[in-house]
């Protein structure tokens, strides 16, 4: 046989179902059938999914996976510091929000920074996406409020962060991160842009519980299930939808998640868990993203529990070294969006998160999609670059590294329009 006739078919193999999900070179293990419940039973209709299937797998990545994060308080305060000043050469209304989590300044808290198209005339859908260095670094708007969080520093092919000082963020930082960010766009499209920075609710770092947010909660951690760091972004965009549905100006049933990155990865768990997301898009998620870890190749569950150990729970630990005999995987996880919109987006070079590996998570989820009437049909083969596929479940893999281009923009775009029928 040829190594092309060797061309293998990943298969889903559970209590003797079998179904196809993607074809590819890479021999993938059988992953879980996300129809099929714990106990061996079939998921027959919707109605299965929602009131068993569904509550059964949230349980089981939280449990095993994210963690437990705190149910929202009921004294949360909104301190809107900026209410509606006019912004971005009179494209925009500018809001800055303060989120106060426990309704205490001096408590747990972050701000939101909330940009309105000027010419809108009636609530408008919303992208709110989390950012990686400061809500004053996606635009140089000087009326944005400059963290006085921790930022890192030095220059990446992203941003350059030379402008940081002592860990604080300068004026010289306005802007540095903006090319990923098209904000003028998006308000020419008649869509808001809310965004949070993830350094404003965790450091990130091997050591930084202390000046997390989680501190808050101590009664969260020493435990198995406990409240992670992908798990704390996820449910701070879980409060910026809170402040969101309160805001006149946006329509909450149109507002969609956004993440490039290990903020992909929160992005779509922020959505699996919170259906008041119309839509999730996840740019380059990989490992503990879109990609199924039953693929065995590139980021492995080890590598993240080693390199980052804060971003999972305790639990996921126990799965090192078992990608490929994982009892479930991340189609199941997206699965949980269904029949919301989803967009992953992969770069052909970030081998590191494993593009195609990421397009097998997408199409593995699809039986879900499409049992809860989800639009359009992934192609069974990874597609060719710079196309972008599907509906309501959508995938492109670009040309190029790992970043968030203009390319994937347009294809975002295109895909909220088609969603949300806008215009
Ligand atoms: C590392 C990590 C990835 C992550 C990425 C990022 O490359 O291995 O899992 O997605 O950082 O967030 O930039």
């Amino acid at each position: 046989m040829t190594t092309r006739s060797l061309r293998l078919l990943a298969l889903v193999c559970v209590a003797g179902s079998v179904l196809v999900i993607a074809q590819s070179d890479v021999p993938t293990a059988p992953v879980p059938d996300p129809l099929v419940m714990a106990d061996g039973s079939r998921v027959k209709n919707a109605s299965d999914w929602r009131t068993k299937r569904r509550p059964e797998l949230l349980a089981l990545f939280t449990r095993e996976m994210y963690g437990v994060a705190p149910p929202r308080s009921p004294q949360m305060k909104f301190v809107v510091f900026d209410k509606g000043t006019d912004a971005l050469g009179g494209k925009a209304i500018r809001r800055q929000i303060t989120v106060l989590l426990k309704g205490d300044p001096n408590g747990p808290k972050f701000d939101m920074l909330l940009y309105v198209p000027k010419k809108a005339t009636g609530r408008v859908p919303a992208i709110l996406g989390i950012n990686f260095w400061g809500n004053h670094a996606i635009t140089s708007d000087p009326g944005v409020r400059i963290t006085t969080n921790h930022v890192e520093s030095g220059k990446n092919s992203y941003a350059d962060l030379t402008c940081v000082k002592d860990g604080q963020a300068t004026e010289a930082c306005r802007g540095v991160n903006a090319a990923q960010w098209p904000i003028e766009a998006m308000m020419d499209k008649g869509y808001a842009l809310a965004t949070i920075y993830r350094g404003d609710i965790d450091p990130d770092t091997k050591d930084g519980f202390d000046k997390s947010l989680k501190a808050f909660y101590p009664e969260l951690q020493g435990r198995g299930d406990n409240f992670s760091t992908i798990g704390e972004w996820a449910w701070a965009l879980s409060r910026c939808i809170d402040y969101l549905v309160t805001d006149r100006a946006i329509d909450s049933k149109r507002v969609a998640v956004f993440g490039w990155s290990r903020l992909g990865k929160a992005a779509l768990w922020a959505a699996a868990n919170d259906e008041r997301f119309s839509a999730a898009i996840s740019d380059d998620s990989g490992a503990g993203g879109a990609k199924l870890f039953h693929r065995g190749i590139a980021e492995n569950i080890t590598r993240l529990n080693t390199v980052f150990p804060h971003w999972y729970d305790e639990n996921f630990r126990k799965y090192n070294g078992k990608d490929t005999a994982l009892p479930f995987d991340q189609h199941e996880m997206m699965a949980l969006i269904a029949p919301r919109a989803v967009y992953v987006a992969s770069a052909q070079d970030d081998a590191n998160a494993d593009p195609e590996g990421e397009f097998a998570g997408a199409k593995a989820a699809e039986p879900v999609f499409r049992l809860l009437g989800g639009k359009g049909t992934l192609p069974d083969k990874w597609p060719a670059v710079n196309q972008s596929v599907g509906d309501d479940l959508a995938y492109h893999v670009r040309t190029g590294g790992h970043d968030v281009k203009p390319f994937d923009w347009d294809q975002y775009f295109a895909f909220l329009d088609r969603h949300w029928n806008h215009r």
